[in-house]
């Protein structure tokens, strides 16, 4: 490894030449192959500005047979390639680390079919994930996933990280509702698993090896997969709680109490508030008169609009008069609805307006999972007494922010500042430590002390975010080395000369 943290280039791939771009050029015409520095760029960068590679090239195929070449030839000349989405990715996954070859889904973007009797979709792999939720609406159905990054990541993305969301208590994992796929391989064969059978017990479920590869086994080029109905019925509330304790006990209500039609059951402490309130551009308090250490976003989704409102109107005055949430808002339109769903999905974009961010996306048993957040505050506070608060600055201090999306000033609570929120209802835990400039001795105090805390409570150091180049060397905090060894296996026999994003996932043969 370099002295950055970021491994040695690998020698025995070859580099790319004026020769391997006139071929590019014969299989995409010119307009397919990327070399101008300034197009370039965005390809080499992710999307948090925090890992940079030096690609020449970037190649944009639209057809299968298209990436069949070209993954043919780079594999005959030991180019090393990494596959890219809508390059949304969280963990440095999706660009080179060195001079990688780039081969981006952005021009397979063609919907292939759609049976609306079965709901099922198929999908070239940079179909845009929003394009492809307001395709299937048409037809009264919904896709089986949310994310934030909806308008930018491609379902193929999607499938390589095995992404999961904000709807994935609803709807399951993309391990259930992804029925096919087509992928090609290192050498350029193409593997055609494109089913859109529900049940097909033939022999070993190969697709499932490439949902959550990351790239690494080969490049995703279109996508089956099961749409349930769209709701025709969405309530969405907010609350806020008093511990954290208490936010369990009201997951469990609302299983409970609101049963088939949860469809989300999400939290974020104050500082992700404060933080987002300050740094979101539109981003407005729900609760402005309430000062509460937690707050939730839960949502049911159903068909009965009466039935389901009621139900949620029950449980909010339920659990608001038995003192669990200290006070709670039901939306009352789609706007207001929105406004709520905006200060949630928004975390992640106000944390990269206020400057650097280390990200941490654990999963672990949910009654230990916010001591995570509470330790790691207490160990930056010691380690960097002027920098950060054990605790978040006063509210009054940080409150009724611009939301102008400016960078952080000198109003902005202390520089680092430590703030958790996620998936509660599935037991995962974003954490987060914000600070203005990324820099090694506070990436020393955060790790590896936070993937031995979530190894030591038997969790896993990437619920939904993915390895990546970030996490290519932490695989072992959560899976034995028989499981590691068994991975290389799969790598070497799908992958023998190492070609498909190189330096991520796992890590470096000892
Ligand atoms: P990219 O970022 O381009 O690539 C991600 C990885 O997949 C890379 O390793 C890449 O090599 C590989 N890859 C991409 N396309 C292919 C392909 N066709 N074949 C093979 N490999 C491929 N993630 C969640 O899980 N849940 C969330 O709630 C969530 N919210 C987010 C919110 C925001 C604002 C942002 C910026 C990101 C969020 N993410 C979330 C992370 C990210 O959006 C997801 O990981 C997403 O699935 C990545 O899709 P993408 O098309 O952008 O993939
Ligand atoms: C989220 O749940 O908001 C996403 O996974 C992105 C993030 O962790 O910031
Ligand atoms: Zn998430």
């Amino acid at each position: 490894r370099l002295a950055s943290g970021v491994p040695e280039r690998d020698v025995r791939f070859a580099t790319v030449q004026d020769a391997d771009l006139r071929f590019f050029e014969s299989v995409l015409g010119q307009g397919g192959v990327v070399t101008d520095p300034h197009e370039l760029a965005p390809f080499n960068k992710d999307w948090m500005g925090k890992y940079q590679g030096a690609s020449r090239v970037a190649l944009k195929p639209r057809s299968t047979e298209q990436v069949s070449a070209l993954l043919r030839h780079c594999n005959e000349r030991r180019l090393a390639v990494v596959p890219q989405g809508g390059n949304t990715g969280l963990v440095g996954g999706s660009v080179p680390v060195h001079d990688e070859v780039v081969v981006s889904t952005a021009a397979m973007n063609q919907v292939l079919s759609f049976d609306a009797v079965s709901g099922t979709l198929t999908a070239q792999a940079g179909c845009i994930l929003e394009s492809l939720d307001n395709h299937v609406a048409e037809h009264g159905y919904c896709m089986p996933l949310e994310l934030g990054a909806k308008g930018s990541c491609h379902i193929g993305g999607n499938v390589a990280t095995n992404a999961g969301g904000l709807r994935l208590l609803h709807y399951g994992s993309l391990h259930g509702s992804v029925l096919g796929l087509e992928a090609v391989l290192a050498d350029g064969r193409v593997l055609d698993l494109l089913s859109t059978l529900r049940k097909d017990n033939t022999g070993y479920d190969l697709k499932q090896l490439f949902i959550g590869s990351e790239g690494s086994l080969g490049l995703i080029t279109a996508v089956a997969i099961h749409c349930p109905p769209r709701p025709l019925s969405v309530n969405v509330s907010y609350l806020a709680v008093p511990s954290f304790e208490v936010a369990q006990q009201v997951f469990v209500r609302a299983k409970r109490d609101l049963g088939e039609v949860l469809s989300a059951f999400e939290f974020l402490d104050r500082e992700s508030l404060l933080i987002t309130l300050r740094n979101l551009p539109g981003a407005k308090d729900p609760l402005p008169a309430c000062q509460a250490p937690f707050y939730l976003v839960v949502e049911t989704s159903g068909s009965n609009a009466a039935h389901d409102g009621e139900k949620l109107e029950r449980f909010l005055e339920d659990v608001m008069g038995e003192g669990l949430v200290i006070d709670g808002v039901l939306a009352q339109d789609g706007t207001q609805a929105r406004q709520m769903w905006h200060i949630r999905e928004g975390i992640t974009e106000a944390l990269r307006h206020r400057g650097a961010i280390y990200k941490y996306d654990v999963s672990m048993p949910i009654h230990a999972m916010y001591q995570l957040v509470e330790d790691m505050r207490e160990r930056l506070a010691s380690a960097f007494p002027q920098q950060a608060a054990a605790v978040g600055p006063p509210p009054s201090e940080d409150s009724g922010g611009s939301g102008s999306g400016s960078s952080s000033s000198s109003r902005d609570g202390p520089p680092i500042r430590v703030a958790g929120y996620g998936h509660l209802g599935d037991g995962n835990l974003h954490l987060n430590i914000s600070a203005p400039a990324y820099d090694e001795a506070l990436r020393h105090q955060i790790e590896p002390f936070v993937y031995e805390w979530t190894a030591q409570h038997r969790g896993s150091v990437s619920a939904e975010h993915g390895l990546g180049l970030m996490k290519a060397g932490c695989i072992g905090y959560s899976k034995p080395p028989a499981a590691i060894q068994l991975m290389r296996q799969i790598k070497a026999a799908l992958d023998p000369k190492g070609i498909m994003n190189p330096y991520k996932v796992l890590p470096p043969p000892e």
